[in-house]
């Protein structure tokens, strides 16, 4: 056993450790941009999108499809609340001659003076709460135009669990440890979610954990329209 006191420290989303780790060693959980492309018809066909649309990509990670949006010519603006995959998105950007704002903050708290006329998720719509979705939505929706579209991924819980449990150990450098854990929490409806980064050589550990509910279609359905919004539409996406 190390005689060095340890420390367990938190992280998360918006950390320098976990987004450090995150974009040195879970890049792929931003995608790649031909599987971008590939999804691109049908944004711009379920979204009606034309050249006068304010999109914000909410959750935009490193941009990728911020830039994509901006490479076909649409006005979009990137939001995130972590400052490091900004900087990263903020470099790619500048590295492609493109020119794209990025805004800073939590999505849960937008505030935009000018409303959106899209606003769109790609495996960013989280929440921890029947209470935190309606929040969501609601913020979503009153920075929204009058005609304005929200697009959102959601999980259907019934296939999204049959994913879990999930144990992950990985030495990311001589002597760190990365072991995520997720299971899923019949009870709460939702995956529960560890992380934790340990380093035998200075004890000092991080740990990040996160709930992330998944309602069932037809109270996503009542939570949408308890928002405000008039209409909604259900597409099946698959990763291929
Ligand atoms: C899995 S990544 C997806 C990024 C991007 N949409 C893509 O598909 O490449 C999820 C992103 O959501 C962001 N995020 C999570 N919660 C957020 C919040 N409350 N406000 C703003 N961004 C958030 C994270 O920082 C992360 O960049």
């Amino acid at each position: 056993m190390n005689s060095l006191p340890s420390q367990l420290l938190r992280t998360d989303f918006g950390h320098e450790v976990y987004d450090r780790w995150y974009l040195e060693h879970a890049r792929h959980n931003f995608e790649a941009p031909d599987f971008v492309q590939k999804h691109f018809p049908f944004y711009e066909e379920v979204l009606q999108l034309t050249k006068n649309d304010r999109i914000l990509d909410a959750g935009c990670g490193i941009g990728s499809y911020t830039r994509e949006f901006a490479r076909r010519g649409y006005h979009v603006v990137g939001m995130d609340k972590s400052p490091h995959f900004l900087s990263e998105a903020h470099k790619i950007t500048h590295r492609e001659g493109l020119e794209i704002e990025y805004v800073l903050g939590d999505y849960n708290e937008m505030a935009f003076e000018q409303p959106f006329s899209v606003i769109f998720f790609e495996g960013s719509f989280f929440y921890e709460s029947r209470g935190g979705s309606f929040i969501l939505l609601k913020q979503s929706h009153n920075n929204l135009t009058l005609d304005g579209r929200l697009y959102f991924v959601h999980s259907n819980p019934h296939i999204r669990k049959q994913q879990f449990p999930m144990v992950n150990l990985s030495e990311i450098q001589k002597n760190v440890y990365v072991l995520e854990m997720a299971e899923y929490d019949e009870k709460g409806g939702g995956e529960r979610c560890v992380w934790v980064r340990i380093d035998l050589e200075t004890q000092i550990h991080y740990k990040c954990d996160y709930f992330n509910m998944h309602l069932r279609p037809h109270e996503l359905k009542d939570s949408i329209v308890t928002a405000g919004f008039k209409d909604c539409d259900f597409y099946k996406k698959t990763r291929n």
